[in-house]
């Protein structure tokens, strides 16, 4: 077993990090809140196999006063500084965003010499071992939770059912009870880790985090709350974090002055379609908005409502990449998916009607947005009685769609060709002309 010193302030955030890098490449953690408390841990020393340290804490030039530790020490400890250093050691691997897990991971897993293969090979015990601690930001589990029998070593008992609230004060009596860790079963670790990191991101100040990593958290959020949702509906807690997740879309729409800077952003990050589809698309609208003769502070409001929840419901990118029949007949997807890519338009239309402060007609456009009234299927003509709304919102997504294809060759002029031929009509070629002043 190897040694990871974290220097982390955030509570979230070192609970996110020894989660993950426990999980995956299997390291004990050792945190600390600060360079200047590492210290120790030089002098008596304890094993370091790396050092992960956040590149200022407060005041404190964090990796550089870890780094002159290393110096001093004479060891040989290969250090990962997240944010921006001025280290430019040939040893210091620098990360922009520490929630950005695969690339952390990669970096952590290199660093310790230990590869994916080597935590294939590890023994998992039939019942896997989850800290206490981690308890404390849920509400609920979303696998079964055990805990070992006192009375007899190596057998379980069954303590939460899956999604199933549990009483705040539960684990604050199993740990004044001195339980250390619950159980879950070893094929439910990995999904129960990935809904504790969501919940763990989700609570972070999004002014802890730097640009990169307020994306991440934005696409980490987003996934937690279409998972809630589909499960538990509209509830005072569902619409806290669809609001956060709402305003922070809109936030990142406005920091960015050219979309091709957040476009770059977003590659950069990894982020998935289902995300980069919602975030480019709220910017698209809201330019669009601004340039519309009929465009004021209200509209914005409701198109980019819209466009944050049309889609909430669709699980996954290849569900999200669907946009006609042809596409979900040659899908290959279970039935299952096949139902809800087919009817999420309803679905979601249905689910915002009972949204506390929509905007009026918000869930009218979500039930059309593929073009169909009753919001099943997908359109290929669209009719004459479109409301200008459904019109601006139906070409946004297609630009949006042609954004992301086109990658880092992104040519709008070439995109908006193309579409002026797909819809000759007037209302349509209007919108397009406004299009052709997104500044990229
Ligand atoms: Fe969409
Ligand atoms: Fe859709």
């Amino acid at each position: 077993m190897n040694t990871t010193l974290l220097v982390e302030n955030n509570q979230e955030l070192e609970s996110f990090y020894s989660l993950n890098l426990q999980t995956w490449v299997g390291t004990t953690i050792i945190p600390k809140k600060e360079a200047k408390f590492c210290s120790k841990v030089f002098e008596d020393g304890s094993q370091i196999d790396l050092i992960i340290t956040k590149a200022r804490i407060g005041l404190e030039k964090s990796a550089e006063a870890v780094f002159e530790m290393i110096q001093k020490s004479g060891r040989n400890i290969p250090l990962i500084v997240v944010g921006k250093s001025t280290l430019t050691d040939e040893s210091v691997i620098h990360l922009q965003s520490g929630l950005d897990i695969k690339t952390l991971i990669q970096a952590a897993g290199k660093a310790l010499n230990v590869t994916a293969q080597n935590m294939a090979q590890l023994q998992i015990p039939e019942y896997f071992a989850i800290p206490i601690n981690y308890f404390l930001s849920l509400k609920r589990s979303v696998t079964d939770v055990y805990e070992e029998d006192i009375d007899q070593a190596g057998s379980y008992i069954k303590k939460m059912d899956e999604f199933h609230d549990f009483e705040p004060s539960l684990i604050k009596t199993y740990i004044q009870k001195g339980v250390a860790s619950l159980y879950v079963k070893k094929h439910d670790r990995l999904y129960f880790v990935t809904n504790v990191t969501q919940e763990l991101v989700a609570k972070i100040e999004m002014s802890e985090l730097n640009d990169d990593e307020q994306l991440s958290a934005a696409e980490m959020g987003q996934k937690l709350l279409t998972a809630k949702l589909t499960r538990i509906g509209i509830t005072e807690e569902t619409t806290k974090l669809a609001n956060k997740q709402l305003k922070m879309m809109s936030h990142t729409a406005k920091k960015y002055p050219k979309m091709g800077k957040l476009l770059g952003r977003l590659m950069r990050n990894q982020a998935g379609y289902l995300f980069k589809h919602s975030q480019i698309l709220t910017y698209v609208c809201s330019n669009l908005m601004d340039n519309i003769d009929w465009g004021n502070e209200e509209q914005k409001k409701k198109i980019s409502f819209i466009a944050f929840f049309h889609d909430i419901l669709l699980e996954n990118d290849e569900q999200a990449q669907i946009h006609t029949e042809k596409q979900l007949k040659e899908s290959g997807l279970d039935a299952a998916s096949i139902e809800l890519v087919n009817s999420h338009a309803q679905k979601a239309a249905e689910l915002l009607v009972k949204y506390p402060g929509a905007p009026m007609g918000a869930d009218a456009i979500i039930r059309q947005h593929h073009g169909i009234p009753h919001g099943i299927g997908f359109a290929t003509t669209y009719g004459g009685n479109l409301s200008p709304m459904i019109i601006v919102f139906i070409l946004a997504e297609e630009l949006t769609d042609n954004i992301i294809r086109s990658g880092k060759e992104l040519k709008m002029k070439k995109i908006l060709l193309s579409m002026r031929k797909k819809y000759p009509t007037q209302r349509f070629q209007k919108i397009i002309d406004i299009m052709e002043t997104i500044s990229i």
